[in-house]
């Protein structure tokens, strides 16, 4: 039986690389996908994918989205909080005070937004999943990037408080962690960033999107049914040493 079968789920940041891969393979694995990000990717390929336009950092967007999906699905199974972006390499004192507000906007709020808008739609079902990706850097401390650092590392506390305060509503919550993968997000970063984090990383690769949808698939699908505040970390040994 597909993975999946039966489910609803909303992935954001569904345009990019991770997001993307994940809607794909949540697809095959017979969910019915609604995509959705603030820029226009290309076509799907799997059938059961909705594209939506969705901005994670206005709430009155989230409200339209997840209103539009109850009213054709009536519910949502998997909330994958995905969207994110880098935004800056600047430490606390250099960063302009714009980029750490959009930094914690998107990765941060945009988190909290969804939660928010969602929970009630699973607490009335009685249940659902809820995977929001950190980062390695959420976990262990990098210099510069300071706003990204700060919204990872705060995302994936804010998981473990959605686990505690939802898991009498049959709610799941897991944070994902990617090391260093291969996506628009890190094609457009100095190579020389990527390079240092690769050096860094045991398995001395890069990881693709495909491999983290897989970890993503998990925490949706009923086998992590014992899952929940955990932290799921495939990042090819980066965070191991
Ligand atoms: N690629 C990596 O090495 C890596 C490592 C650790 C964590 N992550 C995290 O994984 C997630 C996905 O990253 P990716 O590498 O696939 O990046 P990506 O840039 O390929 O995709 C991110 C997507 O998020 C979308 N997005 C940005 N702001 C948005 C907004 N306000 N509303 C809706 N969508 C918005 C972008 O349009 C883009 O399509 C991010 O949260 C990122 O921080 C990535």
């Amino acid at each position: 039986m597909p993975r999946l079968e039966g489910k609803v789920a909303l992935v954001t940041g569904a345009a990019g690389g991770i997001g993307r891969a994940a809607a794909e393979l949540f697809a095959e694995e017979g969910a019915r996908v609604y995509a959705a990000d603030v820029a226009e990717g290309a076509p799907f390929e799997s059938a059961g994918i909705t594209a939506v336009r969705l901005d994670v950092t206005d709430e009155a967007d989230w409200r339209e989205t997840v209103d539009r999906i109850v009213a054709a699905e009536g519910r949502i199974d998997v909330l994958f909080n995905n969207a994110g972006l880098v935004g800056s390499y600047e430490p606390v004192d250099t960063i302009p005070l714009a980029d750490w507000h959009r930094v914690i906007d998107v990765n941060l709020n945009g988190v909290f937004y969804g939660a928010r808008t969602v929970v009630p739609v699973m607490k009335a079902a009685g249940r659902g999943s809820i995977i929001n990706t950190s980062s390695i850097w959420g976990i262990a401390g990098a210099a510069g990037v300071a706003a990204y650092t700060a919204s990872k590392g705060a995302v994936r506390l804010l998981t473990k408080n959605l686990a505690l305060s939802y898991v009498g509503d049959g709610i799941r919550a897991n944070s994902l962690h990617p090391g260093i993968i291969d996506t628009p997000l890190i094609a457009a970063q100095d190579a020389g960033v990527t390079a240092g984090v690769v050096a860094q990383t045991p398995m001395g690769r890069l990881g693709t999107a495909r491999e983290i949808a897989y970890g993503a698939l998990f925490l949706a699908s009923d086998e992590s049914s014992y899952m929940t505040g955990g932290e799921l970390v495939i990042d090819g040994g980066y965070t191991t040493p």
